[in-house]
């Protein structure tokens, strides 16, 4: 199958990380389908890359809604054909802002918002499109995940680090069921990134190896790489993008 062929759905794809890997897919071929919870984001994201020349289409669906995923995935398969890509990228605090602070003081009301987006979201997102991967034997599963989710923090994420620490476990389990079906997921885990407030930022660029905040085209660039025919042989990984850093990136 070719680049030209594939389709790919990329959530929380109406704005920085999701739309740079968005555009990167698009740019390659790829029809893209824009999934954003807000769907004038979704359609501005999808009618920009159309205005280049690429083909997307905007899909907007709330993700942490298993019911709401499942139908909307069926309806666009029956209507576009299968889903061969899927890049869960929807995540931080979902649709409200992170709110920093340790897990001692955070009310547990609160755990939710994380929890929801960043592992139920990445669940029901993989469930309604794996199984129609397996049966056409290709697929490519895609988590972005944090550098919180890899390793303890000093700066009150806990919540956010476990559940992004849970949806890439999940990708590692996946990984050994699926691969005999042709389908692959992986992990991209990102380090500090260009869309967070400078007041935050600056004092840890300093700190970083190549001394620059990572990028929505950094992270297509990587999942450019996982999705091509060169990676058929990686899954179950992580591919850390942080610009070098040993600690947040
Ligand atoms: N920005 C960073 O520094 C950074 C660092 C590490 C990891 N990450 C991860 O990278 C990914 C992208 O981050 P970002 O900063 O570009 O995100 P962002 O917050 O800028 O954009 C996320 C998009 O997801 C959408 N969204 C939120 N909840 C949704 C839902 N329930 N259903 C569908 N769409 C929903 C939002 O409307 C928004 O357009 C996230 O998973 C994030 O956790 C980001």
């Amino acid at each position: 199958m070719s680049q030209q062929e594939k389709i790919a759905l990329v959530t929380g794809a109406g704005q920085n990380m999701g739309l740079g890997v968005a555009r990167r897919l698009a740019a390659i071929g790829i029809h893209v389908l824009i999934n954003d919870i807000d769907a004038d984001k979704a359609e501005a994201a999808a009618s920009s890359i159309r205005e280049r020349g690429h083909k997307a289409s905007s899909a907007p669906f709330d993700i942490t809604d298993t019911a709401t995923v499942l139908k909307a995935v069926g309806a666009l398969e029956a209507e576009l054909g299968g889903i061969d890509i899927l890049v869960n990228n929807a995540g931080n605090a979902g649709t409200r802002a992170t709110h920093q602070i340790s897990f001692k003081d955070m009310p547990t009301e609160e755990w939710d918002m994380y929890l929801k987006v960043n592992l139920y979201g990445v669940m029901n997102c993989t469930k309604a499109v794996l199984s129609g991967m397996c049966d056409r034997g290709w697929g490519r599963v895609i988590t972005i995940s944090s550098e919180a989710g890899r390793q303890g923090l000093d700066i009150n994420v806990s919540v956010y680090g476990a559940a992004k620490a849970g949806a890439a476990h999940l990708m590692r389990h996946i990984a050994r069921e699926v691969g005999p079906d042709g389908v692959t997921a992986n992990v991209v885990s990102l380090g500090l990134m260009d869309n967070v407030p400078e007041e935050f930022t600056a004092p840890i660029v300093k700190t970083i190896p190549t001394r620059r905040l990572g990028s929505g085209d950094d992270v297509g660039s990587a999942v450019e790489y996982l999705i091509s025919d060169g990676a058929s042989w990686v899954t179950g990984q992580t591919l850390v993008l942080n610009g070098g850093s040993l600690a947040i990136g």
